[in-house]
């Protein structure tokens, strides 16, 4: 379905990279059917070097190019993206943005046009293929333009469609999660060192048994309470730490966290589409 449409991906930095990889990686399509732009020559020639897709600097010639659009600037450059490419749109082209805290309705309103909208919100690990992803479509957007956003990003990991209303939630969850997990990583690593293990070895041990750990969770679909249950032996270490852990609010921490980042993606939402001066007249 995807192999031979043409893809144009707007701004080439971690996300754009880890997309188009994903896609040559998972010979979903061949580098002559992707172009990548950037503003920087030497980002581009690197990415041509590595990947052997069409690279330029015009976003002109990228639209012209491509059956979807990719939109991977950082929020701050969409405007001006927007207004450079929007004359270029035809109707048939399906946009998909990745750009953080900017609603589908915004887009649409900014190109006056109605073309199909997928947005999306990966994270970080998509540059390993490990990304979770959430996505929801546009008012114009069919089935058919899910599938292909979900081929895309189902190339760099796991992806969840949802409402637009939940992405908010999708950028507290997964989107910011990776620092959330970096810290328990850096936290357990800390534990090892100062009960004595040399810190190269701490930290291959809590990394591992952060991905360990998930992987299960992944792979038997059990409830991590059971799986928890399944490791705490009565009267063990493993129940005297997660005494601890409670005592010290691990839970409802995160889960304050989850609601503060939801809650300041909302926020940030606002204030870009306030910025921008693209603000939706019925909000
Ligand atoms: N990184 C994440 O974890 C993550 C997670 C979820 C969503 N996102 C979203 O993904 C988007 C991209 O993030 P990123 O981390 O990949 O950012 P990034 O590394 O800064 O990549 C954006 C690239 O676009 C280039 N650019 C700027 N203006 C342009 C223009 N007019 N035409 C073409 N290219 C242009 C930038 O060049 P300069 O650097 O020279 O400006 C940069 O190379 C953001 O909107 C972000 O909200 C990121």
């Amino acid at each position: 379905m995807l192999f031979s449409r043409k893809i144009a991906f707007i701004g080439t930095g971690n996300m754009g990279e880890a997309l188009l990889g994903g896609l040559l990686k998972a010979e979903l399509t061949n580098p002559e059917n992707i172009i990548a732009t950037d503003v920087r020559e030497y980002r581009l020639d690197e990415v041509k070097k590595k990947w052997g897709v069409n690279t330029t600097t015009d976003n002109h010639r990228a639209v012209a190019f491509a059956d979807v659009i990719v939109l991977c600037v950082k929020p701050q450059a969409l405007s001006a993206v927007l207004s450079e490419i929007k004359a270029d749109i035809r109707d048939s082209q399906l946009i998909i943005s990745i750009i953080a805290g900017i609603t589908t309705r915004t887009i649409s309103k900014f190109i006056g046009k109605e073309n199909p909208i997928v947005r999306v919100m990966p994270n970080i690990p998509a540059v390993v293929d490990e990304a979770a992803s959430g996505l929801c479509l546009g008012e114009y957007a069919e089935e058919l333009h899910k599938e292909i956003a979900m081929k895309i990003l189902g190339a760099v990991g796991e992806v969840e469609a949802l409402p637009e209303e939940l992405m908010d939630v999708v950028t507290g969850l997964s989107g910011s999660g990776p620092a959330y997990i970096y810290m328990v990583i850096e936290a357990l690593t800390d534990g090892g060192v100062m009960m004595g293990l040399p810190r190269n070895i701490a930290t291959r041990l809590a990394t591992q048994t952060v991905l360990g750990s998930a992987k299960l969770v992944r792979e038997t679909l059990e409830h991590p309470a059971v799986l928890k249950d399944q490791v705490t032996t009565p009267g063990g270490t493993t129940i005297l730490a997660i005494k601890e852990l409670e005592e010290s609010g691990l839970r409802p921490m995160l889960i304050r966290a989850v609601e503060t980042a939801t809650n300041r993606s909302r926020e940030l939402s606002r204030f870009l589409e306030k910025k921008n001066n693209i603000h939706n007249d019925s909000d």
